[in-house]
């Protein structure tokens, strides 16, 4: 890419005072009209605790077995949810989402939730206004019971983690169920929610010993039980996970290639597409294109999101602020009556267009209208080289205001709004290496 700066002569003068940049010309009635109202907020709540531990899993959680203090946590976050709500004067806003993760939500105890909630309540107007309220569950956790008392609390949509319907493909996951009580989960949900709520169920494409059938499958399974949405994730063999142990440092344990992978997300979409199943994201799929997680999509859409618990991060205004990942330290802050943040991060204002294109292009399309509205830049002419690369190799279609993911780009997930990033990052250290001149 070559850039050239015209060079004029400078001959100083006095010219009038400015008193304002851009000039009272532009200024419109229309730019005030979301500037009166309260931004709105979502609310990420971390349960970290789970009943046993996936082979595949790189999340930092408590086994139940290792007995921790589940009450005293749930204690602990209620607590925190009345200091953040005053501490940053978050009362007001209106609440777009709510969305407990984990970790296992659905081990915690009826009263528990009852607990959350209360909080939540108090300290935010959450149910002033009927906005989407996930809860992340795991089969053996799910009871008729517990499945009831969510719905009454105004839980809308649950996400259930099941990875595969195969039992000998479960079992090697070092999951606790199989594939029937995977079944009487996911019925189990469907027959308490009765339409209330929305169901989400997680696979995972890649683990250890899938094939063709067994995947096939999983797919086929998932598909008849007929819930709303379907997620794959790619799995990720990380350095914490039994997985990587085995799997790529010993080679004890047999993982499917990155083709083999490549080929089974082909086949997941192929069968979503048959099923009219439609994506919102490149790796969620939804019946009839009805359920989409208002969370997820706040977050990487960059606005507010405040996230309560241990290692919990959040996003406010563009700050990023993370609690401690240390139990005990998280404990122990929120007894002294303290926020338990650790640490944060103030986006530039590169930061921000690139948040915007990496987490945009993860919902499959970018609206670069809205990009130049914000950012006052035209997308398409900053990154005109890397755009015409990726639209030739057919993982992006380019119209006259967006950028659209077509199959083959959401096959790779990531790999757009990561090539178009790094682009808009080395685009900006080579124009201030010219200013700089
Ligand atoms: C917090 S868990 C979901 C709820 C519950 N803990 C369960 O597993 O049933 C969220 C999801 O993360 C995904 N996940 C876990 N480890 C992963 C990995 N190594 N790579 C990709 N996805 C992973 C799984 O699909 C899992 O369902
Ligand atoms: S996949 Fe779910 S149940 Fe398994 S260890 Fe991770 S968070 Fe816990």
């Amino acid at each position: 890419m070559t850039l050239t700066l015209k060079q004029t002569k400078l001959e100083p003068k006095r010219i009038p005072l400015i008193p304002s940049y851009p000039p009272f010309r532009q200024w419109k009635k229309s730019a005030l009209d979301d500037k009166l109202k309260d931004r709105s907020l979502s609310l990420y709540l971390h349960i970290p605790f789970c009943t046993q531990r996936c082979a595949f899993c790189y999340y930092k959680t408590v086994d139940l077995k290792e007995r921790p203090e589940v009450e005293g946590y749930v204690d602990a976050l209620c607590q925190e949810i009345k200091m953040v709500a005053e501490g940053f004067q978050l009362s007001n806003r209106p609440i777009h989402a709510v969305y407990i993760g984990g970790g296992t939500p659905s081990l915690l105890k009826e009263h528990q939730f009852v607990k959350i909630v209360e909080a939540l309540t108090e300290n935010f107007k959450f149910f002033n206004e009927k906005k989407q309220f996930s809860v992340e569950a795991e089969p053996l956790t799910v009871s008729r019971s517990k499945m009831a008392t969510l719905v009454k609390l105004g839980v809308n949509r649950l996400s259930m983690g099941i990875q595969s319907f195969v039992d000998e493909i479960i079992k090697l996951s070092g999951r606790g169920h199989d594939e029937k009580q995977a079944y009487r989960a996911i019925d189990i949900a469907q027959q308490e929610g009765n339409g209330k709520w929305n169901i989400n169920i997680d696979l995972l494409s890649g683990l250890t010993g899938e094939t063709d059938e067994t995947w096939q499958k999983s797919l086929d399974c998932a598909i008849a039980t007929g819930v709303e949405s379907i997620t794959v994730y790619k799995m990720e063999a990380f350095a914490n996970t039994q997985v990587f142990k085995e799997g790529i440092r010993e080679e004890i344990l047999q993982l499917p290639s990155e083709e083999q992978e490549l080929k089974f997300m082909k086949q997941a979409m192929e069968k979503f597409a048959q099923a009219n199943y439609l994506p919102w994201s490149f790796f969620t799929y939804t019946k009839n294109g009805i359920d989409r997680s208002e969370y997820t999509m706040s977050i990487w859409r960059s606005t507010d999101f405040y996230g309560f618990g241990v290692s919990a991060f959040g996003c406010l205004d563009y700050s990023l602020l993370q609690n401690t990942s240390d139990m005990e330290k998280y404990i122990a802050t929120v007894a002294r009556n303290e926020i338990p943040l650790a640490r944060g991060y103030t986006c530039t204002s590169l930061d921000k267009m690139v948040r915007e294109v990496l987490l945009g292009m993860k919902l499959l399309h970018l609206d670069l209208d809205e990009f130049k509205q914000r950012y006052g830049f035209n997308l398409k002419k900053l990154c005109a080289s890397i755009i015409a690369d990726l639209e030739l190799d057919g993982l992006i279609s380019v119209s006259e205001n967006a950028i659209d993911l077509t199959s083959k780009g959401m096959l790779y997930g990531d790999f757009v709004g990561v090539s178009l990033s790094d682009y808009l990052r080395q685009s900006s250290d080579l124009s201030s290496e010219i200013i700089s001149l």
